[in-house]
């Protein structure tokens, strides 16, 4: 029997914090006007105090978990596509899985740019067509913000911090993620990167001086190869699921820059009302753009069970990803009972209990083991009590 990934849950979060046009025009030198006319952002959200990537990813999980009306031991992968994780290591996913308790999941860290949430679209897909997994977690979530130099004009005013989240589940219903096409180019990677903080070019104080570890980008560049291969993966994924464009009730691509968008429409020859936008409040928001609008089209009544929709984008390696998806599921999604809700609460509580609970163990672990393992390395009693004085 053949098996399709249909989304069943959706879930954002973006911050608090807003950062206006207004406001960049007093830290560098630019102005409402430019922003505005050149990429379309009016407003970008930026992380507090606390907020990191894997904050905001849990936040987004959790609401799609519940549109989805799964539980965390349901899920059997954690993907997180990023380029601004928590840590180098571990995976920011590692740390998602942890704080929702979902103990049956493994996880891993996607990095493909602002392409990865659609990759791990294609990826988790592909898992679960050949049986390996039911239920996935995709998660595109950035903390852009941490990576930028703000007093880079180029830059600092295209970018914002969020997250979106969606949940994939089996099923013998034909629909869901139809087909995905996967690419990319390295002969760009200087195009968009972060020199330093690598194995490449490690962290030190010379790096730090000369700003190495801030998001370098050559945005014209950028720019053309945009434009040039989002109408190309688009028209990919449309014959590979067998579609015509016609057939696709929206597109909800890459929120990178209005002109790239409008552009694209143009080249597939759709108007742009078939072009779902949101880059005015949220910027560029690099993985977790294409969730968050997704998001936004479904609860704004613009994907309709039976709908066709292409998400696609493009970004950093450099990399681009389309996906060709029947929409399954209605809107708005029936209420849940409120047992279930406090169940879920519940089981929250219980996963930071848990985890806090493994983490005192283990050190309690090693201060019983330290005597034992002193014996083990050959120390004889008198070298122990020497050391213990
Ligand atoms: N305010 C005022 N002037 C500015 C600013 C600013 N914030 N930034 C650049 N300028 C100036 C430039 O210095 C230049 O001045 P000059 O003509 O005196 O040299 C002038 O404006 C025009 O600069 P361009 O680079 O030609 O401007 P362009 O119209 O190409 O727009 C932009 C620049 C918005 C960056 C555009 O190239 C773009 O959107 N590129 C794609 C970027 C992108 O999508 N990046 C993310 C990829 S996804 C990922 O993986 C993260």
């Amino acid at each position: 029997m053949k098996r399709y990934a249909h989304i069943i849950g959706w879930g954002k979060y973006t911050p608090d914090r807003i950062l206006t046009n207004n406001d960049l025009s007093h830290m560098v030198n630019t102005s409402d006007e430019w922003i505005r006319t050149r990429t379309g952002i009016r407003t970008r959200h930026l992380v507090s105090e606390g907020e990191t990537t894997a904050t905001m990813s849990i936040r987004a999980a959790q609401a799609a978990l519940e549109v989805a009306n799964v539980t965390p031991d349901q899920i059997e992968l954690i993907i997180v596509a990023t380029s601004t994780p928590d840590y180098l290591t571990p995976s920011t996913s590692c740390l998602v899985q942890d704080a929702l308790g979902a103990t049956r999941a493994a996880a891993f860290d996607l990095s493909a740019g602002c392409s990865g949430f659609v990759y791990g679209l294609g990826v988790a897909s592909g898992l679960i067509q050949a049986n390996m997994y039911n239920t996935v977690l995709i998660i595109g979530a950035e903390t852009v913000s941490t990576f930028i130099d703000w007093t880079d004009r180029e830059t600092c005013v295209l970018f914002g911090d969020g997250a979106g989240a969606v949940v994939l589940q089996a099923s013998e219903s034909a629909g869901g993620v139809l087909a995905s096409v996967l690419g990319a180019d390295g002969s760009g990677a200087e195009l968009l990167y972060v020199p330093a903080g690598g194995s490449r070019q490690p962290t030190c104080a010379d790096t730090v001086a000369q700003g190495l570890h801030f998001l370098r980008m050559d945005g014209r560049q950028v720019f053309r190869f945009a434009v040039n291969v989002m109408p190309i993966a688009s028209r990919q994924v449309c014959e590979k699921a067998r579609l015509s464009l016609d057939d696709i009730e929206l597109f909800v691509p890459h929120q990178a820059n209005d002109r790239i968008i409008q552009a694209a429409a143009r080249a597939l020859q759709i108007p742009a009302e078939r072009m779902f936008t949101n880059l005015e409040r949220y910027g560029n928001t690099s993985a977790a753009s294409i969730p968050i609008a997704l998001c936004e089209a479904v609860e704004s009544g613009l994907i309709k069970r039976g709908d066709h929709l292409i998400m696609g984008g493009f970004g950093a390696g450099l990399t681009w990803a389309a996906a060709a998806v029947q929409w399954s599921m209605p809107w708005p999604v029936p209420p849940q009972p409120w047992w279930r809700k406090t169940l879920r609460w519940l089981h929250y509580r219980w996963a930071r209990l848990r985890s806090w609970a493994l983490r005192t163990l283990r050190r309690l672990d090693v201060e019983i083991r330290k005597p034992f393992n002193h014996e083990a390395e050959g120390e004889s009693q008198p070298q122990r009590e020497e050391q213990m004085k």
